[in-house]
């Protein structure tokens, strides 16, 4: 079978196929990036970890539409998945992955191996405080070490104008925006809203795990987040009885688990009790071996929710 990534390892780590350049190893990817940026051109840089959908091709679309090239990275990291999840299972449609970068117009793709990105005797990890202990965080321990020790990584090899997360990881996207401002990465964080399936649900690789019976179910999530905007909206700003509200839809589903469901100030994430301020409702369930998180945002000020 063709293999891009062992093609572009023999092409000395480049690799040019119809305008997408597939690059393996981190200096000619440091490089690339680097040119670019002293031809004057501004660079988006989009994070992921393949098994593109079109949350993805919507990061993509942001990227291109305020920078003048697009590079995309692929690295399924194993440091952000806790023992028991799925790593080994976690889909890497490569060849698939580059098919839709080139439709996409996606101008440069990095796909490092875990070798080069975590070497043998590899000691630095990265910590955001307080913003990792609330609602993810306990549930996935050493989950946003592993995302913001990445994600710092991927901004020294790839010193972009700007990087675009979507809002569907909503902790993730706060974490990373802190971890820039403390540690002084040159870099713009750019949240792009949630991209929805039919039904309402967040699209995510992980949705390809639900039979079509939980998928019905897990729908529920993102039907009773948006339950909870029209409540609000009708007045309600107690959060114990949103909370509720959306706890009881969910109950409704035998199959449906709930971790958590928290309504947070939107840029600390400090759990809020009364909606007085911009905020993010947040979900997270376990239905059969999966597990889903949702967000959506309401400000009562604006009108938002
Ligand atoms: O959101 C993701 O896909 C990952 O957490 C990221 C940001 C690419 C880091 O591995």
């Amino acid at each position: 079978m063709y293999n891009p990534a062992s093609e572009a390892t023999r092409a000395g780590n480049f690799h040019d196929r119809e305008h997408v350049q597939v690059i393996t190893d981190i200096q000619p990817c440091r490089e690339a990036v680097t040119a670019l940026r002293r031809e004057g051109l501004s660079v988006g840089l989009v994070p992921t970890m393949g098994a593109l959908h079109e949350g993805h091709l919507s990061l993509i679309r942001a990227a291109k539409a305020r920078c003048d090239r697009v590079a995309l990275t692929i690295f399924v990291n194993p440091a952000q998945f806790g023992a028991g999840e799925d790593l080994g299972a976690y889909p890497r449609p490569l060849e698939a992955d580059l098919t839709a970068c080139r439709s996409a117009g996606v101008d440069l793709v990095f796909t490092p191996s875990t070798e080069a990105m975590y070497p043998h005797g590899a000691a630095t990890s990265v910590h955001v405080d307080g913003l990792t202990d609330v609602l993810c965080g306990p549930f996935r321990p050493g989950h946003f070490d592993g995302v913001a020790t990445v994600v710092s990584k991927l901004f020294h090899i790839l010193p972009a104008d700007a990087a675009f997360f979507g809002e569907k990881d909503y902790q993730q996207l706060i974490v990373i925006k802190r971890m820039v401002a403390d540690l002084k990465i040159p870099i713009e964080i750019v949240g792009c809203p949630t991209v929805r399936a039919a039904d309402g649900m967040a699209i995510s690789t992980r949705n390809a795990y639900l039979s079509a019976d939980d998928r019905k179910q897990a729908a529920r999530l993102s039907h009773a987040l948006f339950a909870a905007v029209e409540q609000i909206a009708r007045g309600e700003h107690e959060v114990a009885s949103i909370v509720a509200t959306i706890r009881e839809q969910l109950a409704g589903a035998a199959s449906l688990q709930i971790e958590y469901v928290d309504v947070v100030d939107e840029a600390t994430l400090e759990i809020l009790t009364t909606i007085d301020r911009p905020a993010r409702i947040c979900a997270a369930v376990r239905i059969a071996s999966c597990r889903l998180i949702d967000n959506v945002g309401v400000d009562v000020s604006s009108g938002r929710g």
